[in-house]
């Protein structure tokens, strides 16, 4: 069932995850396209997504959208690769407005950037046993060999602010020693949270392996769908960014502030399924800046 029909240049770009790690995929999507408004989802009541079944993942992924799409967006992007790898063409099915996952961006610029063509890619439980990565990445490029690994353990460190030092890294060196020694020149970060570990994953890859963000790929490609679709903004003199959670907005605050380098202002909490239209009375459908 399609339910929306107001893509309009003016509508805000909606963007949803799980819950914290999807502002990897905001913060790319700012630095790119600044003059949008942005509205971000974090189901932060409902999170972590990368240990729930399919169904779960699905049946959340379609709330969020909803809600989304009731506020009026013009584009949605599924910040979270769980949902991603699993729910794109659920979510795609509600909406009649551009839907922009992380796996195939994640993917192209994996192939794009893999001289031997041994790719590695790590990520949640669920991405991982989903086989999206390995599926998308064999059907742009059917030479290459992809290795995979799950690294359930890298999202509660994040969250945790334990980006860096000795437990760190000692657990990603267990998480990557077979990646380590199978050849690979390129790895991709298969998770909303796992741009924060690059330094660390770094110092264990070595330079000669490229670390992919798929944040950033996922930003180059809905600024090129917008500009095709004649949606991408050219004026704005406010540009107005708002969040949603679905638990405390403090603790949003609080690791969010890690997340971006800034404070976060507007944060809202919401209850999904929907109870709340924010913007139900407000014709002009206002959000206020960051
Ligand atoms: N956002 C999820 C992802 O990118 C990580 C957190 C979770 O498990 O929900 O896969």
């Amino acid at each position: 069932m399609k339910d929306n029909n107001n893509s309009n240049i003016k509508c805000p770009i909606g963007i949803f995850d799980s819950g914290i790690g999807g502002l990897t995929v905001f913060k790319e999507i700012i630095y790119k396209m600044p003059l949008e408004d942005v509205i971000y989802l974090g189901d932060t009541a409902r999170v972590p997504y990368g240990i729930r079944s399919e169904e779960t993942i699905i049946r959340y992924a379609i709330e969020n959208t909803e809600f989304l799409l009731n506020i009026g967006i013009k584009m949605v992007i599924i910040a979270c690769n769980t949902v991603s790898a699993i729910g794109v063409k659920q979510v795609a099915e509600k909406a009649d407005i551009p839907v922009i996952g992380v796996i195939k961006p994640g993917a192209f610029a994996a192939v794009r950037y893999s001289k031997n063509k041994r790719i590695g890619v790590i990520g949640t439980e669920a991405t991982i046993n989903s086989g999206a990565y390995y599926r998308e990445i064999k059907s742009i490029a059917p030479e290459a060999q992809v290795y995979t690994k799950a690294c359930p353990l890298f999202v509660p460190l994040v969250e945790e602010g334990w980006i860096e030092g000795d437990i760190t890294t000692l657990i990603a060196q267990e998480y990557l020693k077979d990646l380590k020694n199978i050849g690979i020149d390129t790895l991709v970060l298969g998770c909303t949270h796992y741009p924060l570990l690059k330094k660390t994953l770094k110092k264990i890859m070595g330079d000669t392996v490229m670390l992919i963000d798929s944040a950033v790929e996922t930003a180059v490609l809905a600024k090129k769908v917008l500009e095709i679709k004649g949606l991408l903004r050219t004026t704005n003199p406010m540009p107005k960014r708002k969040f949603f959670v679905t638990d405390s907005p403090e603790r949003f605050r609080k690791i969010g502030e890690r997340f971006l380098n800034k404070p976060l202002i507007y944060v809202d909490k919401v209850e999904i399924p929907i109870n709340y239209y924010p913007f139900i009375n407000n014709k002009e459908r206002v959000i206020p800046s960051l």
